[in-house]
């Protein structure tokens, strides 16, 4: 069927003299907030976790108090009796919520945007499109619950058939530090705009904007007269808390974005019965990804440079849509891998702060200690094309691109989340097919080509939850783009499209013979 395609909000138009200005005087502002503490309820006020600037260590972004498994309990006890009110609260109030949480996104997008750049070291402009997604989640899944909410009718003579949806129950959201505002925000408007009641557990590394999120919700619902338990948030250690929310035997269901190994734990934990459960858990879990690039000797390219350093290094390789593998046919091998290396070494490596940025810092020192040692271990057996130098002040890795890397090395297999490229040469179109659908994962994928029958093979053979012909392989619109893969990259159906609410109501039918 012909959908109709959604409006999404529009960027900030950054070639509109002032405007980076704008952005600017926010980090001014945001910044004088820095270093304050965040209690939200239930929380240890002694226990507490320091949230610091990638760009700059030094500076302290804020201290959280976190959640222990008493306050799980506790927010499961508000949470329970909020679901009896929650549940049926009309339709109407329940879009109202979603709508007044993407008019104050809107109103405070200079704001929310410096956060992202001060607290995960996004760049201005990038943060500026994830504030962007955000509101637009918050409009797509109101309008999919209006969607919803009749349910069908099947009536016949002497008797009616009322097919409807009503919530399944209480929610956990697990979130991470990549995407702190819209996934976090996606992923919570769609539990709670379909009646369930939801506790959400932000990434460490974002605990601060976790905060900032939870109080933003919080106080809307409090202003609409429902109870607090209607939406709560716990941040805390995932290893801490994680297990309790997952395994807690009023929990139906539990969303998740994050890496595999901790998306693969939760599948199984939720698939125990715990004492005094009544019910199968539904899990979402958005995981990594592997993502590769196919360029053949009839493609464009300065297009597919562009499209591959975008999509490798944009927010230095830490999406999960990222590409990590190029596939390249030996006809136009070596052209494309000399484009490649002079565009890399272009790009401006820098604090997020900065507007002429276009690759920040990765997210912390784990990260950046993880991504060096596979880098060192990777020169042992590799070729470099490119390791560019990158400031020693903040935790910054330079783009590196490794070449004529074998498809089974670990650099093609494995999800490192950086911006690490691994370029892969390949003889003809069938092995390209045949290497890109080699890993665990399946969840973006690109093709460059002005070739029909490839286009048209790509289409049929790429295994892949999103594929892109002839552009870059991240940002998915809300609502155009429903974003999500398979096998080891997920499993769900795709957020910010048509089925994605459906994962967090109960078809119920009832016939009444008159
Ligand atoms: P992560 O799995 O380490 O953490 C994600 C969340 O899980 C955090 O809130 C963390 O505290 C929590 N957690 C950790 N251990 C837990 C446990 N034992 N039980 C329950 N929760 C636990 O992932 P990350 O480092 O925050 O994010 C990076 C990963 O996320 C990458 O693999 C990336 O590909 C993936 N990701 C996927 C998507 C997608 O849409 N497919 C989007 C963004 C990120
Ligand atoms: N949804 C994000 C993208 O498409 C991860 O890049």
């Amino acid at each position: 069927p012909q959908g109709e395609t959604f409006m999404g909000t529009a960027d900030t138009n950054f070639a509109q003299m002032g405007t980076a200005d704008e952005f600017l005087q926010a980090i001014v502002r945001v910044k004088l907030q820095l270093g304050h503490s965040y209690f939200l309820p239930h929380c240890s006020r002694e226990r507490t976790l320091d949230s610091v600037n990638p760009s700059d260590p030094k500076e302290s972004i804020g201290r959280v108090g976190l959640a222990d498994i008493s306050s799980v309990q506790k927010a499961m006890d508000c949470a329970q009796e909020a679901q009896k009110i929650w549940g049926s609260t009309p339709i109407a109030i329940r879009v109202n919520l979603l709508q007044q949480i993407a008019d104050t996104l809107q109103m405070q997008r200079s704001e929310w945007v410096a956060w992202m750049v001060l607290e995960v070291g996004k760049p201005i402009r990038e943060a500026d499109a994830e504030v962007s997604e955000a509101i637009d989640f918050c409009r797509y899944y109101s309008e999919m619950a209006e969607g919803l909410h009749p349910g069908y009718t099947y009536d016949v003579l002497g008797e009616t058939n009322r097919y409807v949806y009503q919530p399944k129950g209480i929610g956990v959201v697990i979130a991470p530090w990549n995407y702190p505002l819209a996934i976090s925000v996606g992923m919570i408007t769609a539990g709670l705009v379909t009646g369930n009641c939801v506790l959400y557990k932000p990434a460490e590394q974002s605990a601060v904007i976790g905060c900032k999120i939870s109080e933003l919700i919080s106080n809307l619902i409090s202003d609409l007269g429902l109870p607090q338990g209607v939406f709560q948030g716990l941040p805390g250690w995932g290893e801490e808390i994680g297990p309790e929310l997952v395994r807690h035997p009023a929990v139906h269901f539990i969303t998740f974005t994050g890496s595999r190994q901790v998306g693969c734990q939760i599948y199984a934990q939720a698939a125990q019965m715990s004492p005094g459960q009544r019910h199968l858990k539904r899990v979402v879990a958005e995981m990594g990804g592997k993502n590769a690039i196919i360029v053949d000797a009839s493609a464009d390219l300065d297009q597919a440079v562009q499209g591959v350093v975008q999509s490798a290094f944009g927010y230095a390789g830490q999406k999960c849509s990222a590409c990590a593998r190029v596939i390249v046919l030996a006809a136009i091998y070596e052209p494309f891998l000399e484009r490649l290396r002079t565009a890399t070494q272009s790009l401006t490596i820098g604090c997020a702060t900065d507007p002429a940025t276009t690759i920040g810092p990765v997210i912390d020192a784990t990260a950046q200690e993880r991504l060096q040692k596979n880098i060192t271990l990777a020169k042992q057996r590799l070729t470099v094309a490119l390791e560019s130098a990158a400031p020693t002040s903040g935790y910054f890795v330079g783009p590196v691109i490794f070449t004529d890397v074998p498809p089974d090395d670990p650099l093609a297999q494995e999800e490192l989340f950086g911006p690490v490229l691994a370029v892969l040469r390949v003889a003809d179109f069938d092995q390209a097919l045949q290497v890109a659908n080699g890993t665990d994962y399946a969840l973006t994928g690109g093709l460059y080509s002005r070739t029909p029958s490839h286009i048209h093979r790509a289409m049929q053979e790429y295994i892949c939850g999103n594929l892109y012909i002839n552009r870059g392989i991240t940002g998915a619109l809300v609502g155009r783009q429903p974003f999500g893969g398979f096998r080891c990259s997920g499993v769900g159906s795709k957020a910010g499209g048509p089925d994605y609410l459906l994962q967090f109501v109960e078809p119920k039918v009832v016939t009444e013979n008159i």
